[in-house]
């Protein structure tokens, strides 16, 4: 699977396979948990093998019950996670020419489980927050966190929480400009149709908006971009790094 995952991002064919095959690894981690056993030792690259084009956990250590709280057991789930993140990013940063960084969405999905490794999150949160990334969904789960994101911006008990965030946090700085001229020129035409219909500023709360109502007129005008696929590359080639941004600021 991981064989996959590489292959498809290195001919940039399916981004979709890629993203959906890492967040299964995690859920197959999840029903592992929830039989009540371990794994204890996906630190190390000992205990994964290549059959075919899967990736296989093997060596499964223990049941859960050896532990006598539920601390201790919570802990060690969450340390199976952290370690197969960990692997995933060893593994990502010498695959990758260029390292982690050549893949923007890539380095941010690994910071992000950097910091949150720091937060004490308990293991359902932790393990919720990191598979639903960005990073991780496809194309129209991507998309629709701009709704929620835009919904959290207007509703009475969130709006508080998302102004100060896109306000106050330096991530937002690369997109304070967003609708400068040039950009809006090269946009696909379906975008810059959106963008045209409405008058946007150029502050972050409008780009977060815009990209609200592009989900919005993809779903209910059915918009000439042809799919969610070419509306998410579209936004990901002129808006990059924006909805990690966000994911990082609104969820943790
Ligand atoms: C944009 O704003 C201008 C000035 O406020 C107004 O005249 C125009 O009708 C608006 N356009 C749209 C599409 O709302
Ligand atoms: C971007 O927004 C600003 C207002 O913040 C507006 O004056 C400008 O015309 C917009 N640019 C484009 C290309 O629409």
């Amino acid at each position: 699977m991981l064989i996959m995952i590489i292959l498809n991002y290195l001919s940039k064919l399916g981004m979709i396979v890629v993203l959906t095959n890492l967040g299964e690894l995690i859920d197959g981690l999840g029903r592992i948990h929830s039989k009540g056993l371990y794994h204890g030792g996906l630190g190390s690259e000992s205990n994964y093998v290549f059959i075919g084009e899967c990736l296989k956990v093997i060596n499964i250590k223990g049941d859960l019950d050896e532990f006598n709280t539920d601390e201790d057991r919570e802990n060690k789930k969450k340390e199976d996670i952290t370690d197969l993140l960990g692997m995933l990013d060893n593994w990502f940063e010498s695959i990758l020419a260029g390292g982690k960084r050549s893949w923007l969405e890539c380095q941010h999905f690994f910071d992000f489980v950097n910091r949150a490794k720091t937060l004490n999150l308990d293991y359902d949160v932790f393990a919720k927050k990191v598979a639903c990334h960005p990073f991780l969904l496809e194309a129209d789960g991507r998309m629709s966190l701009f709704v929620e994101y835009d919904r959290r911006r207007n509703a009475p008990t969130t709006r508080q929480q998302v102004a100060v965030a896109l306000t106050s946090s330096s991530d937002f700085a690369n997109f304070k400009s967003w609708n400068s001229t040039s950009t809006v020129n090269n946009m696909d035409s379906y975008m810059r149709g959106v963008y045209n219909h409405r008058n946007y500023s150029g502050d972050v709360e409008d780009l977060l908006r815009y990209l609200r109502n592009l989900h919005h007129h993809y779903h209910e005008h059915g918009l000439a971009a042809g799919s969610m696929e070419i509306v998410d590359r579209g936004v990901t080639t002129y808006i990059r790094g924006f909805l990690e941004v966000l994911y990082k600021n609104l969820e943790i």
